[in-house]
């Protein structure tokens, strides 16, 4: 794909960003083109949920500069209704956790939120929710009240929250975690297919296992906050050097029998072995 004549979705150079005094980014640069699909790995605490928070827009760079669709993302600039209806139709965040995003009494209200946001005719907006229910499984959760739903099914919701407003770009925040099988393979399935279609997606996400099906170039932070490294996922998963230096894989150390030694292990993988005797 030829990305050099397009205006870049994001641009961040030399980002930081602090909460109070908490640093949670450190001098991130960072391009983005139209259709590209990016996983963003790193430990816990490691930024990406910040980052990802910054491409949002919910939260400005204290130093460094952020741009989405070649215009400053500044709060300056949402601040003014049109600029920031017209980006909010355009980005869509799913959330680490759902319990900040929900805020509907139910279900449907939930679902049928940015469709109705962004004015659509009834029939559509309707249609929109119900292919979101259905893709995701929970139809019948329509009438409850998010809040009291379980983790799983309030991470579907917000999913389907997001699915129902169908952005260009989709930040998606550790979107497997706590789904059971049929949910996330469905949910990749989708993933795979906004791909296709051309849609740009940037995934947190600590699941390995999915990295090559849901992107095409990783973004690693290390533990500092910052981006220690950026290529094609094989590339980057089999280098076991650096996923341990960024804590994504680690080294276990233990007996069988005499000898000693050390299992390199992908945290996604079962920790499990046949310990003799
Ligand atoms: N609301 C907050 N107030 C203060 N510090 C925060 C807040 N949210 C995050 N942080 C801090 O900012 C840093 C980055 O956090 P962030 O949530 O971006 O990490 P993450 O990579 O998404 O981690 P995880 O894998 O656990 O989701 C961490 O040190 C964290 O403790
Ligand atoms: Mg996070």
């Amino acid at each position: 794909m030829n990305h050099n004549h397009s205006t870049p979705v994001f641009e961040l150079e030399h980002v930081s960003f602090s909460y109070n005094h908490q640093i949670a980014l450190r001098d991130i640069n960072l391009t983005v083109h139209a259709g590209e699909r990016i996983a963003v790995l790193g430990a816990n605490g490691s930024g990406k949920s910040t980052l990802l928070k910054i491409l949002d827009g919910l939260y400005f760079p204290n130093q460094g500069r952020a741009c989405a669709f070649g215009e400053p993302l500044t709060e300056e600039q949402l601040q003014d209704d049109e600029r920031a209806f017209a980006f909010r139709r355009r980005v869509g965040l799913v959330f680490q956790d759902p319990d900040v995003q929900l805020f509907s009494p139910t279900v449907w209200e939930e679902v049928t939120f940015a469709p109705l946001h962004l004015q659509l005719p009834r029939a559509e907006v309707v249609e929109r929710a119900e292919w979101a229910l259905e893709l995701l499984g929970i139809g019948k959760l329509r009438d409850r009240a998010p809040h009291r739903l379980s983790g799983g099914e309030k991470k579907k919701v917000a999913l389907a929250s997001v699915l129902s407003l169908r952005p260009d770009v989709w930040l998606l925040d550790e979107p497997t975690a706590s789904l059971d099988p049929r949910s996330q393979s469905r949910l990749l399935d989708f993933i795979g297919e906004l791909g296709r279609a051309g849609k740009t997606i940037i995934t947190a996400t600590h699941d390995l296992d999915i990295v090559e099906e849901i992107a095409d170039r990783v973004v690693m932070f290390c533990e500092e906050h910052a981006i220690t490294g950026e290529g094609a996922p094989k590339e980057l998963l089999s280098d076991y050097e650096r996923l341990v230096e960024c804590n994504l894989a680690h080294e276990h150390r233990h007996k069988h029998a005499d000898t000693e030694h050390v299992h390199h292990h992908l945290h996604a993988a079962p920790h499990e072995h046949e310990h003799p005797g």
